[in-house]
């Protein structure tokens, strides 16, 4: 892992900035392993502004002054689909957050992410809503992946349910092309799927409690930017409680052993069906070299680009590590 003369590992996050989003923001910006070393933005749950806005929003609440950086505002195929029927019209909840004080920068999120990564080498990625700028930023410059030691992607629905459709997951969803571009990049990839931030690894209302009770900002921000996503995940589950996979992502990129579980596998993105698009499709028992299905999987093969797949969360770790972030 990177390690420069800070004695921190640098850290480049792309985000869609709402509710589970911010909270990982604050877990990375309030991390004692961690710099941040900029923050880029791409439309998914919310239009761009309002993604770009949110993400100062948390920057300014931490009392960092992390570098924000606005991208794609639409997918590479198509027009955006908002995930604001989860998070809210504004993303946190709609509680009419003050705008920050805090202006993006000038720069675009495609020209930092080539900048930055080839100024920090080793430095890690973690991406935390649509693929839209990695893809951009690989198309311009597919060097890019020599200077990143990981990247760790919150996406996908690997071998089950997605939370958009039957098949897919929302971050892929919004942007399969530029997932598949991504995937078959050769860039590092960790995948935290949208399943390991399910279940037990959902906050529940004795844990909510705890939170509420350190009485800081963080924890008062994170549970109140979280009331409108908490009533979607009850219906869309029957779940009770916060669902959060970009913090869930976040535990695993600032202290890796939290997968408790990973192993190696091509992934390919369906971009064509309708009944699967945005739908993370991982070679789990190593069969696409198959001669019934190279004709499909050439690409992939091609490549040779295997993602490493998280199958399981240390939970009791996931949530002392959201914890101490907010304490
Ligand atoms: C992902 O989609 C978004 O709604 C969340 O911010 C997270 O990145 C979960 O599917
Ligand atoms: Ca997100």
């Amino acid at each position: 892992m990177n390690a420069p003369s800070t004695g921190k590992r640098q850290l480049l996050i792309d985000t869609d900035t709402a509710s589970d989003d911010a909270i990982a923001l604050i877990m990375a910006l309030r991390a004692p392993e961690v710099e941040v070393v900029g923050i880029t933005v791409v439309a998914g749950n919310v239009p761009l502004e309002q993604a770009t806005q949110n993400a100062l929003y948390a920057t300014e609440l931490c009392g960092s002054e992390v570098p924000v950086f606005s991208g794609a505002a639409e997918p590479m195929q198509g027009k955006l689909e908002t995930a604001q029927w989860f998070h809210g019209r504004d993303g946190l909840g709609d509680h009419g957050y003050a705008p920050s004080h805090r202006k993006p920068a000038s720069e675009t999120a495609v020209d930092a992410m080539i900048r930055v990564t080839s100024a920090h080498p080793g430095i890690e990625l973690i991406t935390l809503g649509p693929l839209t700028n990695v893809a951009l930023a690989l198309q311009r410059e597919p060097r890019l992946i020599e200077n990143i030691s990981r990247c760790v992607v919150m996406g996908g629905a690997p071998c089950c349910e997605g939370n958009v459709t039957p098949a897919a997951e929302f971050n892929i969803w919004v942007d399969p092309e530029a997932a598949q571009i991504v995937f078959r990049s050769g860039l590092p990839i960790e995948m935290i799927g949208w399943q390991l931030s399910r279940g037990a690894a959902v906050v529940d209302e004795d844990e909510i409690e705890a939170i509420l009770g350190l009485g800081t900002s963080f924890a008062d921000f994170a549970v109140r930017c979280n009331s409108f996503a908490i009533e979607a995940y009850l219906t869309q589950t029957g779940e009770r409680g916060i669902c959060l996979p970009d913090p869930v992502a976040m535990s695993v990129l600032i202290e890796p052993a939290l997968c408790r579980q990973s192993s190696k596998h091509y992934v390919e993105i369906e971009t064509a069906s309708e009944l699967t698009r945005g739908m993370t499709v991982v070679d789990r028992l190593n069969v696409a070299g198959d001669s019934r299905n190279t004709h499909v999987w050439e690409p992939a093969l091609r490549s040779n680009a295997k993602a490493s797949i998280c199958w399981e969360l240390e939970v009791p770790g996931w949530k002392a590590a959201l914890m101490r972030a907010l304490q």
